[in-house]
């Protein structure tokens, strides 16, 4: 999660790029640099580690230019060296990258072998020689940008300024957010409004796909299918606090769509990108080997994140594994293994039961894991070893980014010990890792179902219950899907294992009843697939999410199927958990309820 600004300025615009990168360091601050067209040419100043160093180096070695862009990074490919940080340049164009870019190593053979020379370890050189090659063959600067973006996959935010051009600045997002800001007489750009606080109050929030031309007069604005589209400008106090809701109506919305980046975020701290290999950020105090049994324990939708990763660590690493509600594991009393695993999961790490129980298991002698998002929270510092999600501040309520977050750690931890117990091959683990990798794109194109869950919302809105299905990992996903149905829309929803539904919760369907069936294309989707047959049977109406072979396969009339990326089944949950939110999110608004605070409900729950 890098940071990255741009200034087409009248006068000067080091000091303020730098002022920009300070009021983004929260994004990363391992490296950071600026590149200013000093004249008809591109210069640069990059520096290892924290931005005072590139502001000590700009005293000694000032730039004057009045267009620039800077970035302020956290690695995710190669190493934070000067040589690695951002901008990257070559003599007609410098870039800054924000993301991922997944096809990088397919672009790099092909540029090399057309002879483009790469001098660093990033993905984002790719970016720059496929711009350059454009530029070098004649192709204006805008132009060049739209062929290169043409052919980027993954999760990106960029900016680009050109050699002998002063009046242009080329802002893209594909996934991480991307602002443009408003000047008298000049233009920003920005990974956030925060960045562009002290520059204007003028902003406006590109969307998914959207990429910009800014020039002094004003923007430009394209939307994925290079159609120039009008995008609102909007009002922000210069005070802009450091969370803001974006031009979200709702902090939960923000929360939702911040996934592909939070997620790629979070992954890029517990995999080598370089290598595709699982590197955890902490050595281990235990032996995966020696570990007899997992105990995992959360609340709420913690408590779902674990179950989700209960299933990947019984099937990638052959562990046994119990989840447990923090609130009972404490008082029933189980017998517990010495030098065992306890893994605790909270957002915020203050949670007092989960709290309660992570000392309960100290006191067993057991060794003690946490995954929190606040890393200074008790839970983070009283636990033996703590991994954090990166999920940034969740303010709605309703817990969302931070789950996913959370299933990508466990996807990480899963990894590992299977790896360490022999259980995976080299082989796995790469093609594990490169499933891993494509999640945050993936969690991209889930977020397109939006405009059909809206709709779909309308019906659910007049619904007293609503049942959700689902097997395998899609069984602990019905249950947080329920869970953030009925807390923030306050209708009653309950989730179940799709084959549990004739043992008792099939007396409840009728014509009234709603079922939302998670239903990904994999071994066990036939099973799924009778269960509805035995929902329809019944008059229940179905709502089936699937992907674009469930969808062919199952030919049950559904009220509404919302088809997903077809994906590797392993970790199709962090997928699938999107349209789960956005349904409930989508209710509770039609509904009118106070969806970031609900009510009886607080983010931080300190009793017992
Ligand atoms: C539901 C939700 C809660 C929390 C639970 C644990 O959307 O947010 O169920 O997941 O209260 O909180 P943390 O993760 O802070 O321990």
């Amino acid at each position: 999660m890098c940071g990255i600004v741009g200034i087409l300025g009248r006068g000067p615009v080091a000091d303020q790029l730098v002022d920009s990168l300070r009021r983004l360091e929260y994004r990363g601050y391992d490296s950071a640099g600026i590149a200013t067209l000093e004249g008809a040419h591109l210069a640069r100043r990059r520096a290892e580690g924290k931005l005072r160093n590139l502001a000590g180096r700009l005293l000694t070695e000032p730039l004057i230019g009045q267009v620039g862009i800077g970035h302020t990074r956290w690695a995710t490919h190669g190493r934070p060296t000067e040589n690695n940080a951002h901008p990257h340049a070559t003599e007609r164009v410098a870039v800054v990258h924000n993301g991922i870019i997944e096809n990088f190593r397919e672009l790099r053979e092909k540029l090399q072998k057309k002879g483009a020379v790469f001098e660093t370890e990033t993905d984002t050189e790719a970016v720059l020689h496929l711009v350059d090659g454009y530029l070098a063959a004649g192709v204006n600067p805008v132009e060049a940008v739209k062929a290169t973006l043409s052919q980027l996959r993954g999760a990106f935010a960029l900016g680009f300024i050109f050699a002998a051009n002063d009046d242009i600045l080329i802002g893209a997002r594909n996934g991480p957010p991307l602002a443009i800001g408003y000047g008298d007489g000049e233009m920003y750009l920005g990974s956030d409004s925060i960045a562009l606080g002290p520059l204007t109050d003028s902003i406006c929030y590109l969307e998914d796909g959207d990429w910009a031309v800014l020039t002094h007069n004003g923007a430009t604005v394209y939307d994925h299918r290079n159609t120039i589209v009008q995008r609102e400008v909007v009002k922000h106090s210069a005070s802009t606090s450091l969370v803001d809701k974006a031009n979200y109506r709702h902090f939960m919305a923000k929360e939702i769509h911040e996934q592909p980046e939070v997620v790629g975020h979070t992954l890029a701290r517990y995999i080598d990108m370089a290598t595709e290999r699982v590197s955890l950020p902490v050595d281990l105090p235990f032996d995966f080997r020696e570990i007899k049994r997992v105990s995992i324990i959360a609340c709420g939708t913690a408590n779902y994140a674990g179950y989700i990763g209960k299933y990947w660590l019984e099937r990638l690493a052959r562990l046994p594994v119990e989840i447990d509600i923090a609130s009972e594991f404490r008082y029933r009393e189980a017998p517990l293994g010495e030098g065992d695993l306890a893994i605790f999961i909270s957002q915020s790490g203050e949670t007092a039961d989960t709290l309660a129980a992570l000392r309960y298991a100290k006191q067993h002698g057991l060794h003690t894991l946490s995954i929190v998002n606040v890393t200074t929270s008790t839970i983070a510092r009283e636990s033996e070893t703590m991994l954090q999600t990166l999920a940034g501040p969740e303010i709605g309520v309703a817990s969302t980014k931070a789950f996913t977050c959370q299933l990508m750690v466990l996807a990480t931890l899963a990894i590992a010990a299977g790896k360490a117990r022999g259980e995976l091959s080299e082989e796995d683990e790469s093609r594990l890792v490169h499933g891993l990798i494509e999640i945050p794109r993936l969690m991209s194109e889930a977020l397109a179902t939006e405009p059909q869950i809206d709709k779909l919302a309308r019906e659910i809105a007049k619904s007293r219950d609503v049942l959700y299905l689902g097997r395998g990992t899609s069984y602990p996903l019905a249950l947080e899907g329920a869970l953030k149905l009925k807390e923030i829309s306050y209708i009653h929803a309950e989730g179940y294992a799709a084959g549990e539904l004739k043992h008792g919760p099939i007396a409840l369907i009728d014509e009234n009843m709603p079922v939302v069936v998670i239903a990904p294309y994999d071994r066990v989707f036939e099973k799924t697939v009778s269960n509805m047959q035995e929902v329809a049977a019944r008059g229940g109406n179905i709502i089936l999410m699937t992907d674009a072979k469930g969808a062919a396969e199952a030919t049950i009339e559904s009220l509404v199927t919302i088809i997903l990326p077809d994906m590797a089944a392993t970790f199709v949950a962090l997928v699938y958990a999107i349209p789960m939110q956005l349904l409930a999110y989508h209710t509770a608004v039609v509904m009118g309820t106070d969806v970031d605070q609900p009510r009886n409900l607080a983010k931080s729950v300190t009793v017992e």
